[in-house]
């Protein structure tokens, strides 16, 4: 590609994304190289791999690397290539048998420190070195989120993942394990499913249903310099219960138990069972004496979570019902709640630049009395094969309208809200700040 070409690509003054960005199977292979190939990247949690010799693999355009727990309880990784000649060893996440990893080709068998350990006929290679063993790929965790990172010489994960250990520290994102796993494939680009979870702009004209109860013009955004985000109800807007101003309703004419009721319904894989309940209770009997509603409510989530034995020491209770959206620079976003969250991550789907992998994880700090256990992974090739809700069905239905949209020679590209879409605007920039470091070194 020529210098031209690429400049026609990146983003330009005034807020504005040509739309090739999205849809040039060319400008995918400059992300996959310089962004996918140097950025930590969100690949599983701990809790998929309690035990020495349980595995899970990362899929990232042509790359798959294999994380392992290792014999003393840490993290390793390596590619997941054969030496011999190349073949996957393992797919999904499962366990190695005797802590050995058996390339299922012709045997050859590694440790789960990666050193080859047994070649069958070992004595006809004569040019094997003895010390042949896997590459380590760098792996680290934080808030029990493990990521990978194809690049040996990356700056150190905690370093790169600024500021969100310190701002996210009280909500203790280590004690959450998985609810459920939702895997799918949206006909978009990646950044396209991005963008989408990544501003409250469109609530007004996609979602009209939740402003009954969705104060969207509270919503403030932050952005930091290595691309990651927050936003939503953060800062003067946690603690807010009423409709969108937009709608233009007199106080006298809504109900704010009845806006709390729809909200904890509507955002249900948010809440706690439990919860749910709590609600009805209060919008049947009222809140105590001196308490709003929303008080009583933040103050009855606060008491589950102590009940749980969580540490809810560094949150205030006007958390407990904020909905503080997250964006893991570049391809994890979603709304964490004290004691859940869910994240929504985004990959590109092999080397179209119209179609990415979406998960779905919903997290919870688990009832110390209940029997957790990894929830099996669901797949849907097809996503109309499942019922998402309604509010992400209108979001996944809309994203193939998007793509479509920009791929037609009339679009031109997009123009931005600078505040509103001012996460969207950056993690773009931080994008083109990666690729275009990468083509400068290369
Ligand atoms: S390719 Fe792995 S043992 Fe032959
Ligand atoms: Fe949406």
């Amino acid at each position: 590609m020529s210098g031209t070409d690429l400049e026609s690509m990146l983003v330009q003054p005034n807020a504005f994304l040509p739309a090739a960005r999205y849809t040039s199977p060319e400008f995918l292979e400059l992300e996959l190289e310089h962004l996918f190939g140097k950025v930590w990247q969100m690949a599983g949690r701990e809790e998929q791999i309690p035990a020495p010799g349980d595995f899970l693999e990362y899929q990232i355009g042509d790359e798959s690397v294999i994380i392992v727990r290792s014999e003393s309880g840490g993290l390793d990784a390596f590619p997941n290539v054969c030496l011999h000649r190349g073949t996957q060893l393992a797919h999904g996440c499962g366990h190695f048998d005797g802590n050995s990893i058996r390339c299922p080709y012709h045997s050859w068998t590694y440790s789960i420190d990666g050193t080859l350990r047994f070649v069958p006929d070992r004595e006809e290679f004569p040019d094997l070195p003895d010390d042949l063993a896997l590459q380590h790929v760098q792996v680290d965790s934080w808030g029990g989120f493990i990521f990978v990172n194809l690049d040996r010489d990356a700056k150190p994960l905690l370093e790169m993942l600024e500021p969100l250990p310190t701002l996210l520290a009280a909500y203790h994102l280590e004690e959450l394990k998985f609810r459920s796993y939702l895997s799918t494939v949206i006909h978009a680009n990646w950044k396209t499913v991005v963008d989408a979870f990544n501003e409250a702009y469109h609530v007004q004209g996609l979602h009209q249903q939740i402003l009954a109860w969705t104060d969207d013009v509270a919503i403030a955004y932050e952005q930091f310099p290595l691309g990651h985000a927050h936003y939503g109800q953060i800062g003067a807007a946690r603690g807010i219960l009423r409709p969108s101003p937009r709608l233009g309703l007199d106080p006298s004419e809504y109900d704010e138990g009845e806006l709390l009721f729809s909200r904890v319904n509507a955002l249900g894989g948010a809440f706690m069972g439990a919860e749910r309940d709590a609600v009805q209770a209060l919008r049947d009997e009222g809140p105590p004496e001196g308490q709003t509603l929303l008080e009583a409510y933040q103050h009855y989530r606060l008491g589950v979570l102590n009940g749980r034995g969580f540490d809810t020491s560094g949150l205030e209770p006007a958390q407990m019902t904020s909905v503080e959206d997250t964006f893991v620079f570049p391809n994890v976003v979603g709304p964490l709640f004290p004691g859940t969250a869910l994240m929504f991550r985004v990959r590109p789907n092999g080397h179209d630049p119209n179609s990415c992998l979406k998960d779905t994880w919903v997290l919870e700090w688990p009832d110390p009395g209940s029997d957790w256990k990894m929830p099996k992974i669901r797949d849907y090739p097809n996503w109309h094969d499942r019922d998402w809700g309604e509010v992400t069905e209108q979001d996944y239905n809309n994203l193939g309208n998007v793509q479509a949209g920009m791929r037609s020679k009339a679009c031109e590209g997009l123009r931005l809200n600078p505040r509103q879409e001012g996460n969207v605007l950056r993690m773009h920039e931080v994008v083109d700040e990666y690729i275009t470091k990468g083509l400068a070194n290369s």
